[in-house]
């Protein structure tokens, strides 16, 4: 098993501030880099950071690429609530990055396996993903992989969790709002990207955190995985962190 590279903030938004660290070295050497990126909560004050470094002229997204983990199924790309809105809204349209140059998996693609081909092959074309962003869900799922009996390899459809959709539904108006199922990367997908930067922040992540990287490696925690990725710098804060 490997441990993680551990990098532990203050707060929250210092955490932010040192996963900008890893994108800007990582795009520094790497103009056209390819970035896996996440939405949630937990990457927003990362993304303020990004947005920040580029006015202050400290990186240049102009060449990047990126590529979103999932999205809801069904949901139209301008939704509210769909990831791809997220994006542009928190970072996309406030950085000089191409809208060609930036992917999320289509929520009403009518042939959802084809899309999810075409998501892999696009990827790969591209060259692989240099650095993917993750977050935690308190049931260890990254992206919207589940906890499963196996470890799902490449983009898929996905049933969400009952504990998914409660945890999502404070965006939407009501909990029948929420969708119930996802595209998401398979664990494969993300195994597959070069480096790893994940960021976990407040207490309620802390039980997930110390079961994902210092628990058994095992489908029913789909971050556990990472312990076999050998380059994930795990950033968190102070109130996640497991031997506070
Ligand atoms: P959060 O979501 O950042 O909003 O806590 C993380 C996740 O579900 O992966």
């Amino acid at each position: 098993m490997l441990h993680p590279r551990i990098l532990v903030a203050k707060t929250a938004d210092e955490a932010g501030v040192l996963a900008a660290n890893e994108f800007e070295a990582v795009i520094a050497k790497k103009p056209a880099a390819v970035i896996g990126l996440a939405t949630g909560s937990t990457p927003l004050p990362l993304y303020r950071e990004l947005i920040a470094r580029e006015k202050a002229g400290k990186i240049d997204f102009s060449k990047v690429r990126s590529a979103n983990l999932d999205e809801y199924k069904g949901l139209a790309p301008t939704h509210e609530q769909s990831y791809r809105k997220f994006m542009q809204d928190n970072l996309l349209d406030h950085i000089s990055i191409k809208p060609e140059n930036t992917i999320v998996p289509l929520g009403q693609a009518e042939d959802i396996q084809k899309m999810c081909e075409e998501y892999e092959a696009k990827i790969e074309e591209w060259g692989g993903v240099d650095c993917q962003l993750l977050g935690i869900g308190h049931d260890g799922h990254i992206g919207f992989n589940e906890p499963e009996d196996h470890f799902p390899a490449m983009t898929h459809e996905v049933q969400l969790t009952e504990m998914t959709i409660d945890a999502n539904k404070r965006f939407f108006e009501s909990i029948d709002d929420v969708p119930r199922a996802a595209i998401t990367m398979g664990i494969g997908t993300i195994m597959a990207a070069r480096k790893i930067v994940m960021i976990v922040t407040g207490a309620d992540k802390k039980e997930i955190l110390k079961k994902t990287f210092w628990g058994p490696v095992d489908p029913q925690v789909p971050a556990s995985i990472l312990q076999f990725h050998p380059d994930v710098t795990l950033i968190c804060d102070e109130a996640a962190y497991p031997f506070n």
